[in-house]
């Protein structure tokens, strides 16, 4: 996910815009007196919704977080980035200055690497290792098994493992970086091991280098795992847990299995299961769906049933267009884990994994084997729950297929569907994991992440120069999303398209070259321009139309004076003549294709 939506994804327009206007909740959105004009009675709007804002007085104009701030602030918007990101808890600087605090990284894998080394030691040839030792062996793990896995065991001890590094050179501010030991505020800043009397599994990233740990256990006392903290070389949401041995095999068959645990990877492993990987008891990220990309496009989550339809409702569509290819499921038996199922029965597993069914079908059958699809009232929420599912999905062929799909379950014409396919916001459906955390969770969508319109029309402006002589009146108030407004800003005062990084802020960059390099039919690309201007151009003014009506109904409630309710209704006029002139365009430009 890029920064953009990360702090997209953790800031409330609502509460970004509280410090600076006095907003008041009216029905389903917040107004108040404009910020950025002197008023009297309150023009502006706030929607959280769409997390957008709109003000409907001397301004009459809005957009997103990032535009209020720009506005508000008077700055570009990379510091209103910078600013927001801030505010939000999201580090930016590291990821733009990647050879910033090499060494310091160097320094902790290294760290960690002879942790390891210790931990490894102990469990294998310690007296005090002996309970560990039974407890690997009572899960079946074989002496390769501990090795190829570098398993180890930390003592009950407060001070060994920091006693052993210092002893080696590694500084306590080092030690403290890494997570290896923590500060006990009690003993005025005095520090301890973090992991003791437990079960050491060193988490490596792809190239084979430790970058935390997780900690289990013996018995059954809680918490049962203690994994690092976030440190410069551990993110929890960005590993994945097995990567290091499971790397050859990934590529060789063309797939990767995910599960959640430790020992579920191990076990795997174990029995001959080598492309299998954990995301560490979270959801998957989009982060690790990324890296693994480079790997194969081929992906299959092990989910218990309860989560395969969250997953798929959540983030299944997000993965597979990120992967650009299909995301299977692995239906695990109610109440068991990888580990238990192999453990049972390898042929099992491997049963299971032939009949992985594609995250989307496997929603459909789960959401249609509840409803009675002969009656309206199942047809519809059929469709209500599917649709947007279906909205999601960038791949065409594949959209189209599973439109086809719903059509014939709930026996309904694809055209109709295809209709209301075109009113949803096909953002709804975009959610990431955010921090990991020990539940599944729902997070509230915000449906400005992105928006396909915008994004296709600037893929097309960027890939052929030739239409930069077109004026089609495209204007960036057309663009809701900041990012993109800030691309065609660019674009539209660039002289040469080459030169269009040096306007915009380097966390656009990637957005930017995602549209650069996203592939687009060949054909007849003048027209699809003037189409995809007359798309946005409506949606643009149906969005203003529904906000606009909103205020009115809400002015008209509260006995709004009649010059302001006169200014809506003008502004409303104006914005209808405006649609119908999107019609007639339209329609004359079918009309020009049949012919
Ligand atoms: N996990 C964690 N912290 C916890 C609990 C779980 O980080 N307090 C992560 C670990 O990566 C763990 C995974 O979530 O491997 C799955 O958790 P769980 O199913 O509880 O553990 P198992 O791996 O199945 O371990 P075991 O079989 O020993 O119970
Ligand atoms: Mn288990």
């Amino acid at each position: 996910m890029s920064v953009i939506d990360e702090v997209k994804q953790r800031v409330d327009i609502i509460e970004v815009v509280s410090q600076y206007a006095a907003l008041k909740k009216a029905g389903r959105t917040f107004r108040a007196l404009c910020p950025f004009h002197s008023e009297k009675h309150p023009s502006f709007f706030v929607y959280p919704e769409q997390q957008s804002w709109h003000c409907f007085g001397a301004c009459n104009t809005g957009g997103d977080v990032f535009s209020f701030i720009m506005k508000k602030e008077g700055i570009d918007f990379g510091d209103a980035l910078r600013l927001l990101a801030q505010k939000a808890g999201v580090t930016i600087s590291s990821r733009f200055e990647p050879e910033a605090g090499k060494e310091e990284r160097e320094r902790l894998y290294q760290v960690n690497q002879a942790a390891a080394q210790y931990f490894h030691n102990l469990l294998l040839n310690s007296a005090a290792g002996e309970r560990a030792r039974e407890y690997f062996t009572s899960r079946g793990f074989s002496l390769k098994t501990i090795t190829d896995f570098q398993l180890g065991f930390s003592l009950n001890s407060w001070e060994a493992l920091k006693q052993y590094l210092v002893e080696r050179g590694y500084t306590e501010s080092e030690l403290l970086t890494a997570g290896l030991v923590i500060e006990a505020e009690a003993e005025g800043g005095k520090t301890h091991d973090r992991f003791r009397n437990r079960l050491m599994f060193p988490i490596h990233d792809i190239r084979g280098r430790i970058v935390g740990f997780g900690a289990r256990v013996l018995d059954d006392s809680l918490p049962k795992y203690l994994n690092s903290p976030q440190t410069l070389i551990f993110d929890k949401s960005n590993c994945l847990y097995g990567i290091n041995l499971a790397t050859a095999a990934i590529r060789q068959q063309n797939l990767v299995v995910i599960v959640e645990g430790y020992i579920d990877v191990i076990t795997a492993h174990q029995n001959g299961f080598n492309n299998v990987v954990a995301s560490m008891g979270t959801s998957v990220t989009e982060k690790q769906v990324g890296r693994l990309k480079r790997l194969t496009k081929n992906m299959a989550l092990a989910l218990d049933a309860d989560a395969a339809g969250e997953e798929a409702t959540l983030r299944g569509v997000g993965y597979e267009n990120t992967l650009e290819a299909e995301v299977k499921v692995i239906i695990l038996p109610r109440g068991k884990d990888p580990d238990d199922v192999i453990k049972e029965d390898a042929k099992i597993w491997q049963n299971l994994l032939e009949e992985a069914l594609p995250i989307v079908d496997y929603t459909f059958n789960m959401v249609t084997s509840e409803l009675d699809l002969n009656i309206a009232k199942g047809k519809s929420l059929a469709v209500d729950k599917l649709l947007p599912i279906v909205a999601e999905m960038k791949d065409t062929v594949r959209q189209a297929h599973y439109l086809q799909k719903l059509a014939r379950l709930v026996k309904v014409s694809q055209h109709s569907l295809e209709a209301a396919l075109g009113k949803i916001k096909p953002s709804q459906g975009k959610r990431q994991a955010k921090e990991p955390s020990q539940e599944r969770v729902t997070h509230a969508v915000h449906p400005l992440l992105s928006s396909p319109v915008e994004e296709y029309c600037l893929a097309l402006l960027l890939q052929h120069p030739e239409l930069k002589g077109r004026n089609e009146g495209l204007s960036p108030e057309y663009f809701e999303n900041s990012e993109n407004r800030e691309i065609f800003t660019a674009w539209q005062q660039a002289n040469d398209l080459s030169s269009l990084k040096d306007g915009l802020d380097s966390a656009i960059w990637e957005h930017l070259d995602s549209l650069k390099t996203r592939s687009l039919p060949a054909n007849q690309i003048e027209q699809k321009y003037t189409n995809c201007v007359l798309r946005l151009r409506e949606k643009f003014l149906r969005s203003l139309e529904v906000k606009r009506a909103g205020v009115l109904a809400l002015e008209a409630e509260s006995g709004g004076t009649a010059a302001e309710l006169a200014k809506l209704e003008e502004q409303g006029i104006e914005v209808s003549v405006q649609l119908g002139e999107v019609f007639t365009q339209k329609s004359r430009g079918s009309q020009e294709q049949r012919r």
